[in-house]
C-alpha cells in the first residue's frame, strides 16, 4: 500500500530501526547492551507516583481534558519557571500542556509553515526539527552546530533568501546529541535574528534539569525580548523519568500559544489530567532532591564512560549536561554507521551513530547513560576487547 510522498521522504526513525535490530539478536540468545535510545532506566519518583494515583481515583480526571489545560497544571509550571529561572508567567495566556515535547514540537510545524516555507533546524539535532517540516511540505534548513563553537551554529552564515523563508528556528541546549550547554551570547543572537526577519523561536528545553559539575542550564525566556519572538517546550520526560507519562509544557509568546491551540483542538483531546496533576506535583520545591539525586547518579556515569574512553584514547569532552556523551568515531572506519554497526555486531553494543541526528554528526557517535553503572562498565569494555 502507498503511503503519501511526504512520509516517503522521511528515513525511517532511528531507534525503531535499531530496536529491530537489538530485538532480533536478543531472540537469538546473544545479551545486547543498548546505550542507544535516551531513555531513563529508574522509575518515575515516588511522590509523582503517588499524586498520579490519586489523580486517577478523582473523578474530576476521567473526562475530555480541554486543549488549554488543567489550571493546576498550568500555575505549577508557571510557579516553577518563576522558581528556576526568575521568569514570569501568565497562566492563563502563556503556559500550555502538550503530550511531551515531540507532539510539541512537530505540530508547531503545522501551525507555522506552509509549503515553501523554511525551519530552521540544529544539525545534528532532534530528529523532528527536520521531520516535522517535511511532513507538512516544507523545508528544514540545517544550521550546523561547530564543535570549535561550543556547538553553536553560526547565524550569520545562513543565506538572505532562506532567512527570507524562514518561519521557524528549533535549538537546544543543553543539547542532544552533543552534551553541549548553551554558547555564550547564543540566547541573545536568536532573539535578535527571529526579531528581525519574524521568525518564531522554538527553544526545546528537555533537558535544563540534567546537568553537572554546578552549571546551571538557563531557560532561553530569561533573555532579554525572548517572549517577544519565542515559545520554549519544557519536557518533564528526561528530568524527571517520565519519558512513558508524555508531559511537557509550552511556555512563553501568547499569540503562538494560541496557534497551537487552535491547531490542537483539531487534532487532539488533550493531556490526560491526571499526567497533569501529576506533572504539576514533579514541578513543585519537594521534587529539587529527587532531581538532585538523579544528577548525581548521571555524573558518575559521565565520568565512568569519559575515563574508559580517554583510556582507549578516545578524545571526547565530558558534557555538563544532558544524559548523552559525544565522541568521535576511532580512525579506521568509514562512517558512524559503519563503526556503530561493527560495535553491535561485534560488541553486541548499542550505541548511535552521528548523522542520525544531521550530517554536521557524520564522525561522531553517541553514548545514552541511562544505563546502570556495571552494564554501562560492561558495554564500554567491550569494544575495546575486539
Ligand atoms: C532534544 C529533545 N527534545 C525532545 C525530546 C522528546 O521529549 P518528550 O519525551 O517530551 O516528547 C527529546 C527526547 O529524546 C529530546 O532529546
Amino acid at each position: 500500500m502507498r503511503s503519501s510522498k511526504r512520509l516517503e521522504q522521511i528515513p525511517p526513525y532511528l531507534f525503531a530501526e535499531l530496536e529491530r535490530k537489538v530485538a532480533s539478536k536478543r531472540e537469538a540468545g546473544i545479551a545486547v547492551i543498548s546505550l542507544g535510545i535516551g531513555d531513563p532506566d529508574t522509575p518515575t519518583f515516588e511522590p509523582i507516583i503517588a499524586a498520579a494515583q490519586r489523580a486517577v481515583a478523582d473523578p474530576s480526571t476521567h473526562t475530555y481534558p480541554t486543549n488549554r489545560g488543567r489550571r493546576e497544571f498550568r500555575e505549577a509550571v508557571a510557579a516553577f519557571y518563576e522558581r528556576r529561572f526568575e521568569v514570569r508567567l501568565d497562566p492563563e495566556t502563556e503556559v500550555m500542556p502538550a503530550i511531551g515535547a515531540k507532539e510539541c514540537i512537530f505540530n508547531l510545524n503545522i501551525a507555522f509553515l506552509d509549503p515553501g516555507d523554511v525551519a530552521l533546524a540544529a544539525d545534528p539535532g532532534y530528529p523532528v526539527y527536520t521531520g516535522g517540516p517535511l511532513l507538512v511540505g516544507a523545508e528544514p534548513a540545517l544550521m550546523p552546530l561547530d564543535p570549535e563553537r561550543g556547538f553553536a551554529p553560526d547565524l550569520g552564515a545562513i543565506e538572505e533568501a532562506t532567512l527570507k523563508r524562514a518561519r521557524l528556528l528549533f535549538f537546544n541546549y543543553p543539547n542532544n546529541p552533543t552534551g553541549a550547554v548553551l554558547p555564550k551570547g547564543l540566547f541573545e543572537r536568536v532573539v535578535e535574528l527571529a526579531g528581525e526577519h519574524e521568525i518564531l523561536a522554538v527553544h526545546d528545553n528537555a533537558y535544563s534539569e540534567i546537568t553537572f559539575d554546578g552549571y546551571v542550564a538557563p531557560s532561553f525566556l530569561q533573555t532579554p525580548g525572548a517572549k517577544e519572538v519565542g515559545v520554549e517546550v519544557f519536557s518533564l520526560s528526561k528530568g524527571y523519568n517520565m519519558t512513558g507519562w508524555r508531559c511537557a509544557a509550552i511556555v512563553g509568546n501568547a499569540e503562538a500559544i494560541a496557534h497551537y491551540w487552535r491547531l490542537k483542538s483539531n487534532i487532539d483531546s488533550g493531556l490526560f489530567e491526571a499526567v497533569q496533576l501529576a506533572g504539576a506535583t514533579a514541578l513543585g520545591p519537594e521534587l529539587d532532591v529527587h532531581v538532585r539525586g538523579m544528577t548525581q547518579i548521571y555524573s558518575k556515569r559521565r565520568d565512568l564512560v569519559c575515563d574508559a574512553l580517554a583510556q582507549a584514547g578516545v578524545e571526547v569532552t565530558p558534557p555538563k549536561g544532558t544524559i548523552y556523551v559525544w565522541a568521535p568515531v576511532p580512525p579506521g572506519f568509514d562512517s558512524a554507521a559503519a563503526y556503530c554497526e561493527y560495535v553491535l555486531e561485534e560488541a553486541a553494543v548499542v550505541i548511535s551513530p552521528g548523522d542520525a541526528y544531521g550530517p554536521s554528526g557524520a564522525g561522531f557517535f553517541r553514548i545514552s547513560l541511562t544505563t546502570p553503572e556495571d552494564r554501562l562498565l560492561e558495554a564500554v569494555e567491550r569494544p575495546r576487547q575486539l
